[in-house]
Formats: C-alpha cells, structure tokens, sequence
C-alpha cells in the first residue's frame, strides 16, 4: 500500500490519501494534488522550506524500509537545517536507510504507507 497521511497544525485534521503506483511523484506533488499545505520555494531541495518528517508506518525494524539514495542537495540542506545527524548521514551513505527528515521536494512516495509531518514554519528562507 502507499497510504500518505499528513498531519500538521496548519491543517484542522490530518488526511490519508492513498498514490497510485505509477503516479506518485515526491511527497510535495502528492500533497500539491491533495491541497495539503505543505510550504515550499525552490523545489530544487535548495531552500529547505519543504522539510518534513517522514514516519515509515510499516517499517518493523529500521532496516525494512524502502532504501533512498539521498542527494547531495538534500544531504546539505539538511544539515544547514540541523535537521540529520552524523549517525543518519552514515546510515543513509552506508545503507540508503532514510533519515528522519526529508525534503518534501526530493522525496519520492513508494509503495509504503508513511506520515508525513510538517510544522511549517514561516521563517525558513
Ligand atoms: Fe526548496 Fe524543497 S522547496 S528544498
């Protein structure tokens, strides 16, 4: 299943959708289709306004989640933002496991369901 569910104080309840296989797209396209008010400005995975944080919802062990090659530019992002640690670049580097935030911008949907947290703070740049 891909179920996406976001929650965030912006928005009165959270919504569960539901990305088709072959038409899923990164979690900012998702939400965009959705009316799911996630901030966002370059969407390049330059600016950081997009940051999320992904919760794998069927993922029992770190290990079963879907593996990710990260970007540089989301890699750097990141940690600009303090939002990675030493431990999750290993992780991600090493293994492909995703860390805890991502980028909605370069964040691809797959076949798994996932919360999709977002405070959307106004004064990221
Ligand atoms: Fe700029 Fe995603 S919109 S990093």
């Amino acid at each position: 299943m891909a179920n996406v569910t976001f929650s965030s104080p912006r928005m009165a309840r959270d919504i569960t959708v539901y990305a088709v296989a072959g038409d899923r797209g990164t979690i900012l396209a998702v939400a965009q289709q959705n009316k799911v008010p996630i901030p966002f400005d370059c969407q390049d995975g330059n600016c950081g306004s997009c940051v999320v944080e992904v919760t794998h919802l069927d993922a029992p062990t770190k290990y079963s989640k879907y593996g990710i090659a990260l970007t540089e530019e989301e890699k750097e992002t990141l940690k600009q933002l303090g939002k990675i640690t030493k431990d999750e670049i290993y992780e991600a580097e090493v293994n492909d496991m995703p860390p805890r935030y991502r980028l909605a911008c370069q964040c691809f949907v797959r076949n798994e369901d996932i919360m999709v947290t977002f405070e959307g703070d106004e004064t990221l740049p």
